[in-house]
């Protein structure tokens, strides 16, 4: 039985800020972010967006009526969890309006987290053949204004229906993946930002992607030249290329061409809204297949999955026949490009709103954003959001 991926989309929030002017602000060259580190805008969450509405509105775009009465199951993989206790997918289950016999949890693993997910979701769907899984990776990565990670912040979220006989890709069986203990990005329980020793972090991505490559060549037989394209975690989308180089002299000077030339596709979206940390693999899937127009049916793309702390996974899918039908380029693009840019002092001032701590009541103006789902406020310490401006759920 074929299982994979079936639909995908992305949300990103309205705002964003310029790179450029960033750099500019932070006295560095704006090369150095550009270039060096490979990013154009960044995308900023406004208070009324959190993890649960950016996954919200990813998975509204995506889902018809056929999906909401099989998914039987919600995986919501984040780092930037609103609840220590109650899975973040019961809100987005509830805004969505999923019929009430589903399973719902939340997966945490740094940016592993998704993947995590989606392997569970196969899982799921081999033993249950007519269900569906809804997988959410949706975080706002946030470093510290000025701090040396700012400049890879972002927030976005990717939604994800797997099932059998997917219509875009299919997930093979065959993956390779390890566990080590990294202290390379963390956030404590009561940290609002991560902590990151970024060239450490930098160092074990590769390596981590070293070692499971050869660990996957060797258990599957299969070399670079079985490759179409390979997509990476993009923390920054530089990040690919310095992952890529580290194989692409093991093929030709041809399958050299071809993977470079992939990538650049596969970092369209990444650069222009940042890290999203666990939905980040997979914004770089979307970006691949929405922007490069000669991939054919049948194509094995390979798919690098780091997640700080470290695990890492590499695994594969084949793309189906007319898989391009089942995209939502235009309306992506029109999204991004109905964005607002912000200034850095507006950036700044956004950046330090946060939800009180006490538990005090408080109520957002969330007329300024234009998403259907929203955070509405807090009240008696339980978050309000509200689905199309129309109630509160
Ligand atoms: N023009 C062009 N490139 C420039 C430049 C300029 N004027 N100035 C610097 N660069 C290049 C550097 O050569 C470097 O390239 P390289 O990595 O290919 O060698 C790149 O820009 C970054 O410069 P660096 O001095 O290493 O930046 P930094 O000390 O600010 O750290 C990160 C960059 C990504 C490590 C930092 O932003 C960070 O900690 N981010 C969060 C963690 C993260 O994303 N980790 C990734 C793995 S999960």
């Amino acid at each position: 039985m074929k299982i994979g991926i079936d639909k995908i989309g992305f949300y990103v929030p309205h705002l964003y800020v310029d790179m450029n002017k960033l750099a500019k602000a932070r006295n560095v060259d704006p090369e150095k972010y550009t270039i060096g580190i490979g990013q154009e805008k960044m995308a900023i969450a406004p208070i009324t967006q959190d993890s649960v509405t950016l996954a919200a509105n990813a998975a509204l775009d995506i889902l018809d009526d056929a999906d909401k009465e099989n998914i039987d199951f919600v995986i919501f993989g984040t780092e930037t969890g609103v609840d220590n206790s109650k899975a973040a997918g019961i809100y987005v289950h509830h805004l969505l309006g999923l019929k009430p016999n589903v399973r719902t949890i939340e997966v945490k693993q740094a940016c592993y987290g998704a993947t995590a997910g989606i392997q569970m979701a196969k899982g799921h769907v081999a033993l249950n053949p007519d269900s569906k899984v809804l997988v959410l990776a949706s975080d706002i990565a946030r470093y510290g204004l000025r701090t040396g990670g700012e400049a890879t912040q972002g927030a976005g979220a990717v939604a994800l229906v797997i099932s059998r006989d997917p219509r875009i890709m299919e997930l093979e069986d065959k993956s390779a993946f390890m566990t080590g203990e990294v202290m390379d990005f963390w956030r404590p329980v009561y940290s609002e930002y991560a902590l990151v020793n970024g060239k450490l972090s930098n160092e074990k991505y590769l390596s981590f992607f070293e070692e499971i490559w050869q660990t996957f060549k060797t258990s599957t037989g299969l070399s670079i030249k079985d490759f179409t394209a390979i997509c990476y975690h993009l923390p920054y989308t530089k990040m690919g290329l310095k992952a890529l180089r580290t194989i692409y002299d093991e093929g030709t000077e041809a399958d050299k061409e071809r993977l470079l030339e992939n990538l650049e596709y596969s970092k369209m979206y990444n650069k222009n809204v940042g890290n999203i940390y666990t939905g980040s693999l997979y914004l770089s899937l979307i970006s691949l297949l929405e922007h490069q127009k000669d991939l054919e049916e049948g194509a094995r793309i390979g798919l690098f999955s780091y997640g700080s702390g470290a695990v890492g996974e590499f695994f594969t899918g084949i793309l189906q026949p007319n898989y391009q039908a089942h995209l939502n380029q235009k309306q992506h693009e029109e999204m991004l490009a109905s964005r607002i840019e912000v200034t850095v002092a507006e950036y700044e001032k956004i950046f330090e709103m946060i939800l009180p701590k006490d538990g005090s009541t408080v109520q957002l103006d969330t007329e300024a954003d234009p998403a259907k789902i929203k955070l509405a406020g807090v009240s008696e310490h339980i978050r309000q959001y509200i689905n199309n401006n129309r109630h509160k759920e």
